[in-house]
This record gives structure tokens, sequence and C-alpha cells, in this order.
């Protein structure tokens, strides 16, 4: 027994998102979105990175894996039960954008699309489990996409406003805690993602990335204040991604080069969402990359309106920085880039595995914000084997887990507030970086393949038995 000081009413489950687990992409009337159109295999990270995606579905040429995914859409009730079984306090989920408004600009909402979240937020229930609700997961409407350009088109707040008003009224008796768009700084080396368009050349990056994200500071202020509104007792927070920079070394040049990588990634978008004003370091930024954003009459008001209730995170990996970096010391795989940390191991797909960076994490958020931090996603991508008698012994998985939980204990005693951790892919489903089955997160594992083969059968892993202890004893049987 490890003794930490996990907080009654710690809200410890796991995370999802719509597009990665739902599947029935064309059902319900939902209209199609950005991950309806992103293939698996190699060619999606490039996608996601390079300029010139066509946003275009080419069956011939690829495998789209998010179209059927894990079948969450048929499959809820027995995938709910699993999750109850051990023992979660919460379930992060995301609602499809497009299940609501198909296209994204339409007046009235689809009642097929309203009618599916209640009977999943109603199953949730039934368990007593609490739904945390991403309202926008990487899953624009591809309609906005193609049509509007995006985040970069104004008009495309007062689509957004339309959909928040509509969740926030339909579900205010369901769902009390929830947030805005998922790892919104994401957009800065994903755009499509995050922001909803690809960039062409190098040169258009800065003024169009910017706008965009004006464009949803404005998206989330309102739906903060829409939010308090409409849901007395709710909560709403951002949710950031979070990857601590480590300098490389002592060498001033590079201590300022990492500082200047965190302000840019980890913390100019927390700081307008949760302060309500730009930070002081983006304006230099902005006049070197001249970078004039269209603020109108208003806009700065409504953003120190809209500040968030609490910071939620996910963390993976820490980076490291050096101010000029030699190729070979590139850190391949660390999805945010930077130079390989020799003190550092990483998992099968290059991601550095740093749990005393998740301390370092949350001692920096508080320090920062002190408003509570919920960390929303974590967790080990793996590859799994199911053996011959059914068992599926993900003991690294364990062991990652329970050294970033270690980690949580030790900031709680630091001093930080915590409300949560649900960890990312509590059962499998499509990666978002590579759109591979193969990378595994899950307590529970899915029959399902790269190639689209599998029986979709559930099966508990080794893990599955160990959070349901985790959760038991509120952290302290590690
Ligand atoms: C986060 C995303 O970046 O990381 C999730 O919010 C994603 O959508 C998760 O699935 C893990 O990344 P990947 O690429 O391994 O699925």
């Amino acid at each position: 027994m490890t003794r930490y000081p996990f907080p009654k009413g710690f809200l410890w489950g796991g995370a999802t998102a719509a597009n990665q687990i739902e599947g029935g992409y064309n059902e319900g009337n939902k209209g199609l979105n950005i991950a309806d159109v992103l293939p698996g295999g190699k060619a999606r990270y490039e996608f996601l990175v390079k300029p010139g995606f066509d946003f275009e579905i080419h069956p011939d040429q690829y495998f789209y894996p998010n179209h059927e995914a894990i079948d969450f859409y048929h499959r809820y009730k027995e995938d709910i039960a699993l999750f109850a079984e051990m023992g979660f306090k919460a379930f992060r989920m995301s609602i499809a954008w497009t299940r609501i408004f198909p296209n994204g600009n339409e007046v009235e909402p689809n009642q097929e699309g309203l009618e599916f979240y209640d009977r999943v937020f109603e199953e949730l229930h039934k368990y007593g489990i609490e739904p945390v609700v991403t309202i926008s997961h990487y899953e624009m409407p591809l309609y906005l996409v193609k049509e509007y350009g995006g985040w970069r088109n104004r008009e495309v707040v007062t689509f957004f406003e339309r959909y928040v008003n509509t969740i926030f009224t339909r579900y205010k008796d369901k769902v009390k805690n929830w947030m805005t768009f998922n790892e919104i700084n994401s957009g800065l080396v994903m755009p499509i993602n995050g922001l909803g368009f690809s960039i062409q050349t190098e040169d258009d990056k800065y003024q169009p990335t910017f706008q965009a994200y004006h464009h949803q500071f404005l998206g989330s202020a309102i739906a903060v204040k829409a939010c308090h509104e409409i849901i007395p007792g709710s909560q709403i927070g951002c949710m950031i991604l979070f990857a601590p920079v480590y300098a490389f070394d002592s060498n001033p040049q590079n201590v300022m080069h990492a500082l200047r990588e965190e302000q840019l990634f980890n913390y100019f978008c927390g700081d307008v969402q949760v302060r309500g004003e730009y930070p002081a370091f983006i304006k230099r930024y902005f006049k070197e990359h001249n970078i004039e954003l269209d603020i109108q009459d208003g806009d700065l008001e409504l953003l120190k309106e809209g500040t968030v209730d609490y910071v939620g995170f996910s963390y993976y990996m820490s980076r490291t920085e050096k101010k000029v970096k030699l190729d070979e010391e590139s850190s391949e795989g660390n999805i945010i880039g930077g130079i390989r940390n020799p003190f550092l191991e990483a998992s099968d797909w290059g991601w550095e595995i740093d749990p005393e960076g998740l301390r370092i994490s949350l001692n920096k958020l508080y320090d920062r914000y002190q408003k509570p931090l919920f960390i929303v996603e974590n967790g080990l991508g793996a590859y799994d084997k199911v053996e011959e008698d059914g068992s599926i012994n993900d003991d690294y998985r364990i062991d990652y887990l329970r050294e970033h939980i270690k980690a949580m204990g030790e900031a709680i005693e630091d001093g930080v507030e915590l409300m949560g951790y649900t960890s990312w892919g509590c059962i499998d489903m499509v990666s978002m970086s590579t759109g591979e089955f193969s990378k595994r997160y899950g307590y529970v594992y899915v029959d399902k393949h790269d190639d689209g083969s599998g029986t979709l059968e559930r099966k508990k892993k080794k893990s599955f038995y160990w959070y349901k202890d985790v959760i038991e004893s509120n952290g302290e049987k590690l």
C-alpha cells in the first residue's frame, strides 16, 4: 500500500473522443467531420502536419479507420458497463458536433443526434458515472472546413455559439462538467485537427493561424458564459496539451529558448482562456511575424468575461530544447518535437516517458493559474498481445500508470489542487496521430486491427483489474 492524499470525491475515470470510438460515421443523419477524411497509416500524420491536405475521401487509396472505429455508437451499453465495473467516477467523452449540426451551419439541430447522447448520458448516470464532456475534440464539421475555411472565418463563431447553446440547453440536467476545445494549443503543430484548415505555404502560417485562434478564444468565452447561465452549478474548463519544456543544459541561451517555446506552446492559449487576456510575450511574437489580429469592439471584454473554471490538460511526455539543434539530436517521434533527452526512455512510438514531468507540469500550471487542475488524458500507447488463454498481460502499462499516479500524489502533497484523472483511451480505439488500432491504450482490449479486420469483441486486460483496485482504494493500492 502506498499512501497518497487523493481527496475524497476525486474523479477517477477514463477518457475518449467521439470520432475515435463511435463509428457510425454516416448513421443517424450525422454529417462528415475532419476525422472522417483522415486515413489510417503513415499518410495521416503527414497530412496533419504538412501543407496541402485536400479534405477528400479516396476509398481506392486509403482505409478510413474512424468510419467504424470501435462501434461505440452501437455498443455503448456494453462499454459503459465495463467502465462501471472498474468503478469509474467520471467518463470523459466528446459530442460530435456533426451529430447535432451535420454541416455545422444549420438552424435546427438533428434530433437523432441529440437523442443518441441522451441515451449515453442516461446509461452513465445509471451507474453513477459523471460525464465530463468535451465540446469539440478534433471533430469540426467538414462543411465548415470546406465552405468557410475553418476557424479562420469569424462566422464560425456564430455557428459554434448555436451548437453550444443547443447542447447546454438539452443536457443541462445530465452534464455539469464541460471542456471547450481539446488540446487547443495543438493547432500550432496540427492546424487541421485543431483549427480546421490546412496551411498551404510556410508563409501564410502565422496570420491565419492566430486569427483562427482569436476566433476560437471568442468561441471558448461564449461557451463559458453560456454554460454558467444555462446550467447552474456547472464547471467548464479549457484543455491544453501540456508537455513541460526542459532546457538541454544550463547554457542561458538554451534556457531562454526553452522558456520561449514553453510560453508559446504551453501557455499562450491557457493564458487567454484562464486569465482572459493576451499575455505580454505574445505581443513581441506577433510583431516579429507581422501578425495583426482583427480584434473587434467588445472582443477583449468578452475574453475577460468568459474565463474558465478549471484547467484540463493532457500529459504524455516532456520536451527537451536546445537553441541550435543538430538533425541527429532530434527526438524522432516525440509528437511535439525537441531533442532526445538522455535521461528518458521512449514508448514504441517514440513518445518520451517522464512521470516526474507530470509532477513538474502540475506544479507549473498551479503556480501560474491557481485554478483547480484536471488531468484529462495520460496513458501509454503500446502493442498488446492476446495470449492463448485469452489473457492480456499489460504490465508495462500498469508500470507506466502507477508511476504517473505517484507523481500526481506527490504534486498533491506539493499543494496542487487536482480534481481528477481520466486516463486516455480507457478502451482501445483509433489512434489520433497514426490512425492505427494497434497503438492501444485501453484497460479493455478491442479485437480490431490496422487493416480493419476484427470481431470488435471486448476483453479485459490485466490493467483492468489493477485500475479497479486503484479506484476502489482511492489511489492507495498502486
Ligand atoms: C491526444 C488527443 O493528443 O492524444 C487524443 O487528445 C489522442 O485524441 C491522444 O488519441 C493519444 O494520441 P494518439 O495519437 O496516440 O492516439
